[in-house]
């Protein structure tokens, strides 16, 4: 049995036929913030993202480049796995379908589905839509038959012998349990089209593929290769050990959220718990999807030449800024726009002006007034138990929504505490007061004030590490672990030290012209 102390969270594998773009970037940053914030609340997280290598994709860029299909796959994984670093991420592992051990988890669920009575063999016959790499099912062709001729993606017509999963067995037992896990799909209204495409009927899926090869072969039948989407959502499965360590998989399965793009929320709410239905295995607690980045207004894409770089927005603007960014632009779970003048006005007021501006005039003044020592502080008036009040409901408040996925809510939650605080210095004045030697008012209004940056450090950390660090070192720098550890002390009010020495240091954002 699983122990409620361990969590399980998971990105998306994704294709090697194309180097990481803001999407990528965007669902990944998502997951290591969950990943760290369960870390910060004591849970043992394993936190799971890698690539997918098979299919008929991979194969068609690979043979367009000149290569190999693996020299392709070890060429762009490289890319993934060095943005992740950048980005700092935080994954526990990082899965490659092309590895052995996944070759062996994809063998084995086909073997318990198979022995389950669900695959058969019989006959494709359709369309198939190589970039999406999935089967056309007869309102997708209506769909793609209405848009504008250069607008249609590139679809297949096909007819091949292949195995196929009795997903229409499966339709009942979906609806069920669906409505027994309200929770399983979110945000609601995906749920809502997921119910409503499974009760419009479902048909047995095709699982393997006869005209290309770079996949896993069906187990018996080396003539055919697994249908990609088959063997890629066993990835989850194969990183945690299956088939073989049990131990290693009792404790991590099932997964507790899956964070997917909406475009693939089919795959993984509708085909991915029937898989599993069928093998006999717990079903994943959850699966969100979120929305899409459009860029200044447009469709991002190779060919308008829109695509953001992630590489290059972190390096111009910095990690945290872009994570800030992307997390506090849109509602997690709706779409959004992507443009750089945004992106400049968030920096310059929220983070230069509100969260910068804070550290440093409230480090600022304790290094000017108080030799750099956090002073003790005296009686507290209305006005500070007042800060004290909204530290405590805003740290609670941003807990519970980070647990719901509400991200963008989560910062701006956090954003009007800063808000508060910074007013709170306007208000108070401590220049004034130290200018009427006014000593024991000024030492309660610094201490509140880094008590405050104390509260706000930890929240952002989950969102921002770097900049939590940074801000760590400065309020902290003789505490050698060098970084937040707790989520719950940010519902504490008075652990800060009087006398604990502070290193002003550099502005943690730089205004942008
Ligand atoms: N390989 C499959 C996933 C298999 S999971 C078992 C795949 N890969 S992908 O590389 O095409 O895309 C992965 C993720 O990127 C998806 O969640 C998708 O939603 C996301 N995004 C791709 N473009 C995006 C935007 N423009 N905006 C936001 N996310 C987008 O699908």
């Amino acid at each position: 049995m699983k122990s409620t102390k361990n969590y399980y969270i998971t990105t998306p594998i994704y294709y090697v036929n194309d180097v990481p773009h803001i999407g990528h970037a965007y669902t990944t940053i998502a997951a290591d913030i969950m990943a760290r914030y369960q870390r910060l609340n004591g849970r043992e997280v394993f936190f799971l993202t890698g690539t997918d290598e098979h299919g008929q994709k991979i194969e068609n860029t690979a043979a367009e480049n000149g290569e190999t299909p693996i020299e392709l796959a070890d060429r762009v994984v490289v890319r993934f796995q060095e943005l992740w670093k950048v980005l700092n991420i935080s994954n526990s592992d990082f899965i490659r379908t092309t590895e052995q051990r996944h070759k062996s988890a994809v063998n084995e669920i086909y073997r318990k589905i198979l022995e389950k009575g669900d695959i058969y063999l019989g006959e494709y016959e359709g369309w198939y839509n190589v970039g999406e790499e999935s089967f056309i099912t007869g309102t997708q062709l209506e769909e793609i038959n209405k848009l504008p001729e250069d607008k249609r993606p590139k679809i297949d017509k096909i007819k091949e012998q292949s195995y196929f999963f009795r997903l229409s067995d499966y339709q009942d037992r979906l609806l069920q349990f669906y409505k027994e896990n309200p929770g399983f799909i979110s945000p609601k209204n995906r749920l809502n089209e997921v119910v409503s495409f499974v009760d419009g009927g479902l048909r047995d899926l095709s699982i393997s593929r006869t005209t290309f090869s770079w996949g896993i072969p069906v187990p018996d039948n080396p003539e055919h290769v697994l249908y990609v989407w088959f063997d890629a959502l066993t990835n989850y499965l194969t990183a945690c050990g299956y088939p073989d360590n049990k131990a290693e998989f009792e404790n991590t399965w099932p997964p507790d959220l899956h964070l997917v793009g909406k475009d693939i929320l089919r795959f993984h709410a509708v085909y991915w718990p029937a898989f599993l239905m069928s093998a006999g295995l717990p079903l994943p607690k959850k699966v969100f999807a979120h929305g899409w980045w459009t860029v200044d207004g447009e469709k991002m894409s190779k060919s308008l030449g829109n695509v953001v770089d992630p590489y290059q927005v972190a390096d111009e603007f910095g990690v945290d800024v872009f994570r800030y960014f992307l997390m506090r632009e849109i509602p997690f779970g709706q779409d959004g726009d992507y443009s750089n003048t945004s992106l400049v006005n968030r920096i310059n007021g929220e983070l230069a002006n509100g969260l910068g501006n804070l550290v440093s005039r409230t480090l600022g003044m304790i290094e000017k007034y108080f030799n750099s020592k956090i002073p003790t502080p005296s009686e507290f008036d209305e006005i500070d138990k007042e800060i004290e009040k909204k530290a405590l409901h805003t740290a609670e408040k941003v807990g519970r929504e980070i647990e719901n996925i509400e991200y963008s809510k989560a910062l701006t939650t956090i954003w009007e505490f800063i808000g508060d605080v910074n007013k709170y210095v306007d208000d108070m004045q401590p220049w004034t007061l130290a200018k009427d030697g006014e000593t024991e008012r000024l030492s309660t209004v610094l201490w509140v004030l880094a008590e405050s940056i104390r509260v706000i450090n930890i929240l952002i950390s989950p969102f921002m590490p770097k900049t939590s660090t940074l801000i760590f070192e400065k309020i902290n720098p003789e505490n050698k672990t060098g970084e937040v550890t707790k989520f719950n002390d940010s519902k504490k009010w008075g652990l800060i030290k009087p006398g604990t020495s502070i290193n002003k240091g550099d502005n943690l954002f730089n205004r942008i012209q």
